[in-house]
């Protein structure tokens, strides 16, 4: 008797069928891209580029990138997926019919920066120390055991994250033991400040206007508060930090440095900054923070304002809800923190007594709140 197999899902088109398999096969493979960008940025392919004046052939590339002799055939391959990702553009050149006649007529390959390839570029808004970070080993290990942290019970102080229960301890205690981590993280998110402190200051500037006195707290290297302080002389800003950032900070006095807990004290000031830190900590220790900000700002006759940024999940825009929703993964990852929606934020600024709040979206994956008592 003649048998047939049911294909999947019957009433799925053929077509759809090996799209489906071609997308899962990408997804799959998905961490392949993230290591091909992370070998893109220890080869420094992107300033190679960039001296080349944004473009160049694979073989300009390949006097130029320092690989064994050997590995040279397999240069464009990395080139090719980095391409197809959008992370370079490639285009096919057609040599021109009066070209040397050695040549085969074959179409030349030419790799040029685009608007995601200039972010890896040496400079003022270099984001490789980001790609660095996040493709690190430390965190690859921890999301490898994503799945054993689902499913074992305990939550203590060290499997509170996949992070802490591979590791052992929690992000910023690693960080306190191993200097090069340290160094590589306070690095990233100093570049990450870099960028997103030159937007703020130009998109909010009302946001600092009046205000005389700012402390970012948990302020990392103080790229931000710097940023702050240059673009608005008469604030004077602080960076309220742990004693391990504040030791590796080198003081230039246009920010003052205080090593301390926030959990114990913020310094007062008319404005409070907490950037990138909400989403490290749960709704609890949210609130104990947010509180603790609260009395800080409410020193002077008039009371000051905290200024947030941080992600607010639920954009209108596929891929900047895609990049909100990986950063809440990432969240969870490394420190069982959290990407919030907005009745997730609204409700903590109640509980830590603040009154009424404005979001202004005009940070892409990232919104700046300003929260007042
Ligand atoms: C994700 S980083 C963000 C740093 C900085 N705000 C930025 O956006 O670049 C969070 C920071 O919180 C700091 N931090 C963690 N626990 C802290 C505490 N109890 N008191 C003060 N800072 C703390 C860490 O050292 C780290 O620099």
């Amino acid at each position: 008797m003649e048998q047939t197999t049911a294909m999947p899902m019957a009433a799925t088109s053929k077509a759809e069928l090996l799209k489906a398999d071609a997308e899962l096969f990408c997804h799959t493979f998905a961490y392949l891209k993230s290591m091909a960008l992370n070998s893109a940025v220890k080869l420094g392919i992107a300033d190679v580029l960039q001296r080349c004046g944004g473009a160049a052939s694979l073989s300009k590339l390949l006097s130029a990138v320092p690989l064994h002799p050997s590995k040279r055939p397999y240069l464009c391959r990395l080139m090719n997926m980095l391409a197809a990702a959008g992370i370079f553009t490639a285009e096919d050149v057609v040599p021109a019919a009066s070209a040397p006649a050695d040549g085969d007529g074959a179409p030349t390959t030419i790799y040029h920066l685009n608007t995601v390839s200039r972010l890896l570029v040496d400079g003022s808004s270099c984001m490789s120390l980001c790609v660095l970070l996040d493709t690190t080993d430390l965190f690859v290990s921890a999301s490898l055991q994503l799945h054993q942290w689902l499913l074992s019970e305990e939550e203590g102080p060290t499997t509170g994250s996949p992070f802490m229960m591979v590791h052992g301890g929690s992000l910023y205690g690693v960080g306190s033991r191993d200097p090069e981590f340290n160094a590589l993280f306070n690095g990233a998110m100093g570049a990450t400040s870099k960028f997103i402190a030159a937007l703020a200051v130009r998109e909010c500037s009302q946001v600092f206007t009046g205000i005389t006195s700012l402390v970012d707290v948990a302020g990392g290297n103080g790229t931000m508060a710097r940023t702050i302080a240059e673009a608005f002389p008469r604030v004077k800003c602080s960076v309220l930090e742990l004693p391990q950032v504040i030791e590796g900070i080198s003081h230039d006095g246009t920010v003052e440095l205080v090593a301390g807990d926030m959990m114990e004290f913020v310094p007062p000031a008319d404005a409070v900054l907490l950037k990138h830190v909400l989403h490290n900590w749960s709704d609890e220790d949210c609130v104990k923070i947010l509180r603790r900000c609260r009395q800080a700002i409410s020193h002077g006759a008039r009371a000051g304002k905290v200024i947030i940024i941080d992600t607010v999940v639920g954009s209108p825009s596929h891929q900047m809800l895609e990049a909100q929703v990986t950063m809440d993964l990432a969240m969870m990852m490394l420190f069982n923190g959290k990407a919030r929606e907005e009745h997730n934020w609204h409700k903590m600024f109640m509980e830590a007594g603040f009154s009424h709040y404005k979001i202004h979206n005009v940070l892409g994956m990232r919104s700046l709140i300003e929260v007042h008592p």
